[in-house]
């Protein structure tokens, strides 16, 4: 049976270094601040945004809550993140995706000034990370490697498989992957004969989208598994990218669902928020 890594309690470890560091900012008269801009109230980010400003809560970040109608435009949006790009006070701005259609996505995340980008998501940010320069790194790629480091797991010359090719996790984990030395493989939905791809794999990163689809058959004997999804199943239970089961029987070590990546995310997030004000210093 494979062993579980606990990304609650790496999360927890991450958090509270970024607690003390906090504290020591504060020591000196300094806020760190994190606005948070929602448009609209699609279910799912107010879930993910309310756990963002608790989090920042619970250690000691300030939050400022932007909150925007549905049918907001383009302009008023573009107008509040560069107020907020001016505002000394102010170390990240997140824009929680996705927005609405009558907004370009692309725009508002190109009009976030990049030292502010907490998120990782800026196209300088994302070709910083391409070319190996200091940068911000989006939290749930940034939050799979330290799972891997803090677990012991070594990446530098394995076969690293990502499944997955998105903007937010599948492109900055490959990043990742490749700049600790791993031989990293990003398979697709157009990927031809996929079992044999992942099969390749030391360290299988399954950031598909679709439920439970990576089972046992897609995994090599002793692999490590980070499973990226989130989903609910047909009992309304939370669940992975990966069969849980059936991956655990084979694998060496796996991320649950939840209690995996997920928690990772807002504490690299948390993390991004210090470091933005300790480079502005
Ligand atoms: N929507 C889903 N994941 C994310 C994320 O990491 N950041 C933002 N801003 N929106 C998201």
């Amino acid at each position: 049976m494979a062993k579980i890594i606990d990304g609650k309690e790496i999360a927890g470890q991450i958090k509270a270094e970024v607690k003390a560091e906090v504290k020591d900012l504060l020591a000196h008269g300094i806020m760190v601040t994190l606005a948070v801009i929602q448009v609209g109230e699609d279910p799912a980010s107010s879930v993910y945004v309310r756990n963002k400003k608790k989090t920042c809560e619970e250690l000691g970040i300030r939050s400022r809550s932007y909150s925007l109608p549905q049918a907001a435009s383009e302009e008023e949006l573009l107008s509040l993140v560069g107020e907020l790009n001016e505002d000394p006070e102010v170390d990240g701005i997140l824009v929680q995706l996705p927005l609405p259609e009558q907004i370009n996505e692309k725009a508002v995340l190109e009009a976030i000034s990049p030292e502010k980008d907490v998120d990782g998501f800026h196209p300088c940010n994302v070709g910083a990370l391409s070319c190996g320069e200091e940068c911000f790194v989006p939290g749930t790629a940034a939050g799979i490697i330290e799972l891997l480091v803090r677990s012991g797991i070594p990446i530098d010359g394995r076969e690293c498989v990502v499944v997955g090719r998105s903007n937010i996790v599948g492109k900055p984990v490959a990043q990742l992957l490749l700049r600790e030395n791993g031989t990293v493989t990003v398979a697709h939905s157009h990927t031809k004969n996929l079992r044999e791809v992942t099969r390749r794999a030391d360290i299988l990163v399954a950031a598909v989208g679709r439920r439970r689809m990576i089972d046992a058959s897609y995994i090599k004997p002793g692999a490590v598994v980070i499973d990226v999804g989130i989903h609910r199943d047909e009992k309304n239970k939370l669940c992975g990218d990966v069969d849980f089961e059936s991956a655990a029987s084979v694998a060496s070590a796996i991320t649950p669902v939840p209690g995996g990546v997920g928690p990772m995310t807002i504490a690299m997030l948390m993390r991004n928020c210090v470091e933005s004000r300790r480079r502005r210093l």
